[in-house]
């Protein structure tokens, strides 16, 4: 694991844009693997400028979205649809066809997860996964388990999830209570991982995903063994490193 302390949240959002932007000029056919939540809001910001002003160029690349609440459309906006079209995709030059974000509305939601597996796996798998990790430890939507999930799959989500998501909402009984995750397996496949915690809120989860045992009960704690992980930390999410 490389790991770089972020002086604050906007050198962290400048670096993983660099590591973004670096990856779609070496090859513009690269397999994106995309996160929500507040964390990477200012890098995809940073991307759009990018694109905006120095003709960084999405035409080619293909995206794949962790994760989407279940029971939001699209269009409503709480949906992590809505969040990244709103967010990046209408700001950039990704063409549509190359979008993909589990359906929170699919009537099949195990057919919905096992052609998304089939889509990614399709598309030689992703060559650059961003990822953010929950207070929890949760990456994606994986919560902690007893075990780890392969593939993309409904999940329940924690109390700990729904209680932090819901700043996003009026009411917290609008929070969604389930969702589809990419899975572990996907995840620990990509060529490349880019990790990012921001925030004091994340000390505890983003140190015992480092630092602490490879364990179910912290599912981000999965990505030591993984080869290529960056994990770019903004210095109060660093206290404890
Ligand atoms: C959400 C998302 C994750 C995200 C995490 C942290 O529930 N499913 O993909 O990384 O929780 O969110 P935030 O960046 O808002 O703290």
């Amino acid at each position: 694991m490389r790991i770089v302390i972020a002086k604050d949240y906007e050198d962290m959002s400048v670096r993983a844009a660099m590591i973004v932007a670096g990856q779609v000029c070496l090859k513009p056919a690269s397999v994106l693997g995309l996160a929500t939540g507040s964390t990477p809001l200012l890098m995809y910001k940073k991307l759009i400028r990018m694109h905006c002003q120095a003709g960084l160029d999405f035409s080619e690349a293909l995206t794949f979205n962790l994760d989407e609440y279940l029971g939001l459309s699209s269009s409503d906006e709480h949906s992590y649809h809505w969040y990244m079209n709103h967010n990046f995709f209408n700001h950039v030059n990704v063409q549509r066809e190359n979008i993909h974000i589990p359906d929170g509305m699919a009537q099949d939601i195990e057919r919905e997860c096992r052609e998304y597996d089939r889509k990614i796996l399709g598309c030689g798998g992703i060559d650059l996964q961003i990822l953010g990790i929950g207070t929890n430890g949760h990456i994606g939507f994986n919560e902690p388990d007893i075990k780890f999930e392969a593939t993309t799959h409904k999940v329940k989500l924690d109390l700990e999830t729904v209680t932090a998501n819901s700043r996003f909402f009026a009411d917290f009984n609008d929070v969604p209570r389930y969702a589809i995750s990419m899975g572990i397996k996907t995840i620990m496949h990509a060529k490349k991982i880019l990790l990012l915690a921001n925030g004091e809120n994340k000390a505890d989860a983003i140190y015992r995903a480092i630092y602490g045992g490879i364990t179910p009960e912290i599912p981000a704690s999965i990505l030591q063994l993984h080869q290529d992980v960056t994990v770019i930390i903004e210095q109060s999410a660093a206290k404890d490193i």
